[in-house]
């Protein structure tokens, strides 16, 4: 089967779908990827396809095939270079918000020394199914399902392993029976550029990365080293975000900044890159996180910070599919 064969007679909007085609005695087979496509969608690609094939002179018959193959989830990424700067706090929070937008998201923890998302899913001692060697990912009280290197070996255990055995580890996590509706699996990149990371980039290449950021400009030098790593791959950068951005003081309400503010913005504009937000130092933050009660899972004044970001992320996202 070629997938050349009536190239010349369609829009390359629809040639681009088209992935098997056949002539045979005047009756011509094509085989179309319907991905995406709503049923409304997919009668009037149908009905542009076999009008256009028919209108040739050794065409008397059309056949149109489709399939809608799923290609496994988008895998997003979010990183940083500096440890600390708050990716599980901000992949978990993101996975959620998401989630409550209709997206299907696993999360993959991939901080295989220091796993942090069985705390901040409050799922901590909890032990995955396991079917054909694979793990069950775990479900969690906020629509996201999840799997950690903190689920699978007793705490510590990992600290030993050297990087091909952590990279196998990734893969285990990646490749589990994560739901076959599952759009987006976000990835928690333990912090730095090692084996880690470069099996994630190479061996899983992601759609895309978010990069987290302090406003210091130690972290922005870090962050900017993990946007290399991730640019060099082929891996676009999504996006920025700012973490840790402003702490409005408890008792007076005041703003300080105590980490600086707006540089990871002023960073974005530099490298050329997109801005997705920031995210205020709180308190309840890190409480809800070490207490398995994800910000973005309620309606407090720091959920809104992770939806505004989901919102970005959602639209591009869907500018992929
Ligand atoms: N915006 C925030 N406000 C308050 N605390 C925060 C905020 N973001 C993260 N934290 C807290 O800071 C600590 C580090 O955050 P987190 O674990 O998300 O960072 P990380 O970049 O994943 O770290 P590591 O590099 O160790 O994986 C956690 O205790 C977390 O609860
Ligand atoms: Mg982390």
């Amino acid at each position: 089967m070629s997938d050349t064969l009536f190239k010349d007679q369609l829009p390359p909007e629809i040639s681009a779908r088209v992935t098997g085609s056949v002539l045979n005695e005047g009756r011509a087979t094509l085989v179309l990827d319907v991905a995406g496509l709503s049923e409304a969608q997919r009668g009037a690609l149908e009905a542009e396809i076999t009008s256009a094939v028919a209108a040739r002179e050794d065409v008397n018959d059309v056949r149109v095939v489709m399939t809608a193959e799923r290609k496994g989830p988008m895998i997003i990424a979010v990183g940083s270079g500096k440890g600390g700067v708050g990716k599980s706090t901000l992949t978990a929070n993101l996975a959620i918000a998401l989630a409550k937008r209709g997206v299907k998201v696993g999360l993959v923890d991939a901080d295989i020394y220091g796993p942090s998302q069985p705390v901040i899913f409050g799922t901590q001692g909890a032990k995955p199914d396991a079917r054909d060697n694979k793990p069950v990912p775990l479900a969690s009280d906020f629509g996201v399902d999840h799997l950690s290197m903190g689920h699978l070996v007793a705490p510590g255990k990992a600290l030993a392993w050297r990087g091909p055995m952590a990279a196998g580890a990734l893969g285990q996590l990646i490749e589990a029976h994560w739901s076959p509706d599952t759009d987006v699996l976000l990835i928690d990149l333990p912090p730095g550029t090692g084996d880690v990371q470069l099996t994630m980039v190479q061996k899983f290449k992601p759609a895309g990365a978010v990069l987290v950021s302090t406003p210091q400009d130690l972290a922005l030098i870090d962050a900017a080293r993990a946007g290399q790593l991730f640019d060099t791959a082929g891996v676009p950068v999504i996006g920025l975000v700012e973490n840790m951005s402003g702490y409005a003081c408890p008792k007076c309400g005041e703003i300080s900044d105590p980490f600086g503010a707006g540089g990871v913005e002023a960073a974005a504009g530099r490298l050329e890159l997109p801005f997705l937000g920031r995210i205020p130092l709180a308190m309840e933050i890190r409480q809800g996180s070490d207490a398995g009660k994800p910000p973005a899972a309620g309606d407090g004044p720091n959920a809104a910070p992770f939806h505004a970001i989901a919102e970005k992320l959602a639209e591009w996202i869907s500018a992929r599919n």
